[in-house]
């Protein structure tokens, strides 16, 4: 799997005048228009016995999810994001779709925006799609990137910045490690990114060697392959899953072993800083990278990251929607 270039995504993204239009990759975006998305998504943030905060930023505006690879909390959080925010949503189902009769995916756009759809979120398995297509579509509309192959996924990436500022708020006194199959992990890139734009004092990336992502990505972090060294003293664990779909047989390691390997245990979590907070984008491969007991213990933020996620997705649209960047 190679490095991938996202100079295009950068360009494509912005208007002529420096604005976010689409939203494909968090590389190019500044520590204030991150720390700025950040601000947005906690003044929308409840908690989960409060009433959703709602405003009409996107009133009249249609949203529309075209997910052509599977997913449960984006696809759910931009549908709820976008409802809370006075949108109308149409989510297609791929699989009842005419791209299963062989209709492109810029013919599937076309057709969404000739009914007059605003914002078009899509995921799919091709590295470089969305900033393909960006160029093509109407200028009354925004791509948004919810998941691009193994290359980015920018809301993720933003939500996993919420949720450790809200348990340690200054950035550059942290160490993070983020340990699993980073070679296939479009989440560990863009959650790389965010950190490192906004000042992470560290990060330490662990996993197989052969899970590890070429020497010239995740410039500055330090590698490990033995994951008792790389956790000491860590104020965040990150663990990420094993993503055998993206795999070729002879690289999916044996499940039991791998947990042995590089699981996180709560032994394992010792090592940690006591307080440590333990994250993952999910879905989890329960008792392969992280056990029952972590996955589900004190030190657990899973639940709140997939909280943020609506309100880091309400900030993006709401963004994107203002044109606020740049004004
Ligand atoms: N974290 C994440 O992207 O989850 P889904 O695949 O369920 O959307």
């Amino acid at each position: 799997m190679s490095n991938f270039d996202t100079r295009q995504s950068q360009q494509v993204q912005r208007t002529s005048d420096g604005r976010l239009r689409h939203l494909i990759t968090l590389d190019g975006l500044s520590r204030a228009e991150i720390t700025s998305l950040l601000d947005m998504a906690q003044f929308y943030v409840r908690k989960p016995h409060e009433l959703p905060a709602r405003d009409q930023s996107l009133a009249g505006h249609t949203v529309a999810n075209l997910f052509f690879e599977p997913s449960t909390r984006t696809r759910v959080s931009f549908e709820l994001a976008a409802q809370r925010l006075g949108a109308y949503v149409v989510n297609l189902d791929m699989q009842t779709s005419s791209r299963v009769k062989g209709e492109t995916v810029l013919d599937t756009l076309y057709t969404l925006q000739a009914m007059h759809a605003d914002v078009l979120v899509m995921r799919d398995a091709e590295p470089g799609l969305p900033a393909q297509v960006a160029p093509f579509v109407a200028p009354h509309v925004s791509i948004l990137n919810a998941g691009e192959a193994h290359v980015s996924h920018p809301t993720q990436g933003l939500l996993d910045a919420l949720t450790i500022r809200q348990h340690k708020p200054d950035f550059s006194k942290l160490s993070i490690l983020i340990v699993g199959d980073l070679m296939h992990s479009r989440v560990a890139r863009s959650t790389w990114r965010a950190l490192d734009t906004v000042g992470i004092g560290e990060v330490r990336i662990a996993g197989p060697s052969h899970l590890l992502p070429p020497a010239n990505e995740f410039t500055g972090a330090v590698r490990y392959t033995d994951i008792n060294q790389a956790i000491k003293d860590v104020d965040v664990v990150m663990a990420l899953r094993i993503q055998k779909e993206r795999m070729n047989e002879a690289h999916i390691p044996d499940d039991a072993g791998y947990c042995r390997e590089f699981g996180l245990t709560p032994e394992r979590m010792k090592l940690a800083r006591p307080d440590a907070i333990v994250m993952h984008p999910a879905p989890m491969n329960r008792g392969v990278e992280i056990t029952n007991e972590v996955a589900d213990g004190k030190q657990s933020v899973i639940q709140q990251q997939v909280t943020n996620g609506v309100a880091i997705r309400m900030a993006v649209l709401a963004t994107i929607a203002r044109g606020a960047h740049g004004q």
